[in-house]
């Protein structure tokens, strides 16, 4: 396990999004969408700095993944508790890896015609991505390395780490690889 963002460079940065969605949003009152479980950790931290009066909401999916890579075949576990329709909503999501996850779901809110749609996200894995899609506000774009920390989870363990740290392959043991 290795560090990759500090608690403290996390922190930093998370306060200067939350007020650049302040500015951006000013008289405005957004609605955030966290997605579970990954954002908790994340969305908690970012609203506590914005200086405007969001609504949030939460969504939880599961894309058929192995235990590291996406399929980009998404179910819904829960779904939002309000209507988004005319609504300025903002999808705050811990990362973008190949993009296929928040694409789906970005389809999925359009189709319930909201006002407008911007995607938050903690980390950018740009290398990976398989899908165009725009992300208008990115923490940090990091390497293509399996992360875990600060809401990140792997097989549910870490999440609660205030700092996120990469994982070398040995580390996760990937149950295919394991496999004869
Ligand atoms: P995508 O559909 O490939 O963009 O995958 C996005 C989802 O995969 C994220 O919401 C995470 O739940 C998970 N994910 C992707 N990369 C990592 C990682 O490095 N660590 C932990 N989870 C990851
Ligand atoms: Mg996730």
């Amino acid at each position: 396990m290795e560090l990759l963002l500090s608690e403290e460079e996390i922190q930093k940065r998370v306060k200067d999004l939350a007020l650049e969605i302040s500015k951006d949003y000013k008289g405005v009152s957004p609605v955030l969408i966290g997605i579970l479980r990954g954002s908790f950790v994340f969305l908690s931290d970012l609203i506590r700095h914005l200086t405007i009066l969001p609504e949030i909401d939460f969504m939880s999916v599961s894309s058929y993944n192995t235990l590291t890579k996406s399929s980009g075949v998404v179910r819904i576990l829960k779904d939002l508790e309000r209507d988004i329709g005319g609504e300025n909503v903002i999808v705050v999501e811990d990362i973008v890896d190949t993009g296929l996850t928040l694409t789906y779901i970005s389809r999925l809110l359009m189709a319930r015609l909201p006002r407008s749609l911007k995607i938050c996200a903690l980390l950018d894995k740009r290398e990976r991505r398989e899908v165009d899609i725009q992300i208008d506000y990115v923490g940090f774009v990091i390497p293509n390395k399996f992360v875990i920390g600060y809401g990140l989870d792997l097989a549910e363990k870490y999440r609660n780490l205030p700092y996120v740290a990469t994982l070398e392959e040995s580390e996760i043991g990937e149950p295919e690889e394991n496999t004869p």
